[in-house]
């Protein structure tokens, strides 16, 4: 048998990777067999050129189709194995599989998109860092109202240039301004985020949840307010006996403004919303102030329009009873079980939205 035959033979016959690679180099390598062959060439005349080259060229031709061809297959084989000895069980029980939950905050904040999106709401965004102008001025805060003082406000470092330095936005009502600048009227947005203050108990964190409403419209009054607001928490508690009560009260954006107070009552040694025996206030609304349509950009003699404002983890803790607010961000793996919410089960108005 010739060298060549041999080779090929070898070739063939490689058991692995690794020395299928070894004859590749000792035949192709800079100092290969062939290689040398092909050298060789250089040095020799015309004729004999003619007579070896082609012979050579063919020779190196059949052994890199060779090698690869082995390659090949000692890959699909390798393909093989691993298919056969690395196998998923995909009939193992899908109970066993999820581990993480979902946090209350993202729940209800699932719960109140799916309720206003039946109400014909979208849903707007703005900006964490935002602009005195929007999350105070364009609001009826100017400079130096003293409105600017109720809220704990964050200050950014002044940036060069910047005429007043950016604040972490104290409420998500600034969201009503910017929705109003880009969508025009008429309009129904929710506007749900996180909001911050410079304040911390068993009831405030520095960060917290708020949800904005706003509609704007022709010919809009409290009544529309008063439905949606009602509808809403009925749905949200998901109780038909849920009452209200819109007392009096003060916001620069927002003219006349109600504070919402809910009924609630013992069961059971536990505070339920329902009824009517006591009352506490779950959230801010009012008419939107012509002012503030007028800074939109919306000639408030043709455009009105209700607000309504209130936080998401107070709304979290009072449907589903957890008492400290701090717990919501401590990242504690125990209480994130107790009350967190299953991946798979997505609020519905069809299937209850607390689920
Ligand atoms: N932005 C107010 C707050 O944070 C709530 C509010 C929103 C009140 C919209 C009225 C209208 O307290």
């Amino acid at each position: 048998m010739s060298d060549s035959e041999q080779l090929l033979r070898d070739i063939a016959g490689a058991g692995d990777l690794a020395a299928l690679e070894k004859l590749r180099v000792a035949a192709l390598g800079k100092s290969g067999t062939i290689t040398a062959q092909l050298k060789s060439l250089g040095s020799m005349d015309a004729e004999e050129r003619a007579a070896h080259g082609p012979k050579i060229h063919a020779l190196r031709e059949a052994v890199t189709a060779a090698i690869a061809e082995r390659k090949a297959a000692l890959e699909a084989a390798e393909l093989d194995r691993r298919l056969a000895t690395e196998k998923l069980d995909l009939s193992l029980p899908a109970a066993q599989a999820p581990q993480g939950t979902v946090h209350p905050v993202s729940q209800v904040m699932d719960e109140l998109a799916e309720i206003f999106a039946d109400l014909g709401f979208a849903v707007a965004e703005g900006p964490e860092i935002e602009d005195q102008w929007y999350n105070f001025t364009a609001l009826n805060m100017p400079e130096a109202h003293p409105a600017r003082a109720m809220h704990d406000t964050f200050y950014c470092e002044p940036r060069d240039g910047e005429s007043e330095p950016r604040v972490l936005r104290t409420h998500t009502s600034p969201v009503q301004i910017r929705a109003m600048q880009n969508q025009g009227a008429p309009l129904r947005i929710i506007a749900p985020g996180r909001v911050y203050r410079s304040d911390s108990d068993a009831t405030h964190t520095p960060m917290f949840h708020q949800i904005e409403g706003l509609v704007v419209d022709r010919a809009i009054h409290l009544g529309h307010l008063r439905w949606t607001l009602e509808t809403f928490l009925k749905a949200f508690f998901e109780r038909d006996d849920v009452a209200i009560r819109m007392i009096p009260s003060y916001f620069p954006f927002t003219e006349p403004s109600a504070d919402v107070h809910v009924g609630w009552s013992w069961e059971g040694g536990r505070r339920v919303i329902g009824g009517s025996e006591n009352w506490m206030e779950v959230l801010g609304s009012g008419m939107v102030h012509p002012r503030v349509l007028a800074n939109a950009g919306l000639d408030p003699d043709e455009w009105q329009g209700f607000a309504f404002g209130t936080g998401v983890d107070r709304l979290a803790m009072l449907k589903y009873g957890m008492s400290d607010l701090r717990a919501f961000f401590d990242a504690d793996l125990r209480w994130l079980k107790h009350y967190g919410f299953r991946a798979l089960a997505v609020p519905t108005l069809s299937g209850g939205v607390g689920a």
